[in-house]
């Protein structure tokens, strides 16, 4: 069976860090979105975070009314930012952990202890028709956290995999990607549809996207920081290469 096509999502948020540092409207996250999407995005991804330390308020409604694709809001599962989502109504929202309290050791939501707390605001982003992930770790047991809790889509985080990359444990990194291959295909099993994110590079986007399991990337920072050198269009034209060359092999 040949395997669906992988999206890429394009994070802005650091595009929006960048104008807050200057304290003006430069440069804009939703002239990067617009640009993003001419270079091959499939979708914009931005964090409204409770801080507003990048993106605010008026960028989230200026991305849902001008971006021609699809708009993914990361949140907290709190009450004033489920406020938020259902004014600006985007296609997908990827409830991610704000506080300590709220998430795992490595960092993806408590999906195992907030079990309770997140089932409503997955209810009501989803009444509200909002497709809705959880941004965890890739472990079976959060997969079926996830599935109980009756959200769609989960985002498997890839912070530890990309943290033992970069440090150079590749006994680690290795084990790593197999938590997420394994994640991927439970996930699958149970119905769930399946993303990725956080930390991934290109060789990153090429492994992983030849999980045939894995439908999404999301990624922000590495673009960013690539746009530096050689432009975001360009950066985001390599990415969308390595992911479509990784899927080749997709198994
Ligand atoms: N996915 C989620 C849920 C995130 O919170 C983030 C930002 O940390 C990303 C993807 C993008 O991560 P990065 O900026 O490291 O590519």
């Amino acid at each position: 069976m040949a395997a669906k096509p992988i999206r890429l999502g394009v994070n802005v948020d650091h595009v929006a860090t960048l104008r807050n540092a200057r304290g003006g409207a430069l440069p804009d996250p939703v002239r990067a979105a617009a640009l993003a999407i001419e270079a091959g995005a499939d979708g914009i991804t931005a964090h409204l975070r409770e801080d507003r330390r990048h993106i605010r308020d008026d960028d989230m409604h200026r991305l849902k009314a001008r971006i021609s694709k699809p708009l993914n809001f990361e949140m907290a599962a709190t009450e004033p930012m489920l406020d938020v989502a259902l004014a600006v109504r985007p296609h997908a929202a990827c409830l991610v952990p704000e506080k300590r309290t709220e998430r795992t050791t490595e960092g993806g939501l408590d999906v195992l202890g907030g079990h309770d707390r997140l089932r409503p605001f997955v209810s009501e982003l989803t009444r509200g028709g909002v497709r809705v992930s959880l941004f965890v770790e890739p472990s079976a047991e959060a997969m079926e956290a996830a599935r109980s809790i009756g959200a769609p889509v989960v985002e498997l985080h890839a912070g530890a995999w990309a943290h033992a990359r970069e440090t150079g444990e590749n006994g680690r990194a290795q084990h790593e990607f197999q938590r997420i291959k394994d994640a991927a295909r439970k996930a699958h099993a149970l119905g769930l549809e399946c993303h990725a994110g956080h930390g991934i590079d290109y060789d990153m986007a090429r492994e992983v996207a030849a999980l045939a399991q894995v439908v999404e990337l999301n990624i922000g920072h590495f673009l960013v920081a690539e746009a530096v050198f050689v432009g975001l269009g360009q950066a985001i034209r390599e990415m969308r290469a390595a992911m479509d060359e990784g899927r080749r092999h997709a198994h």
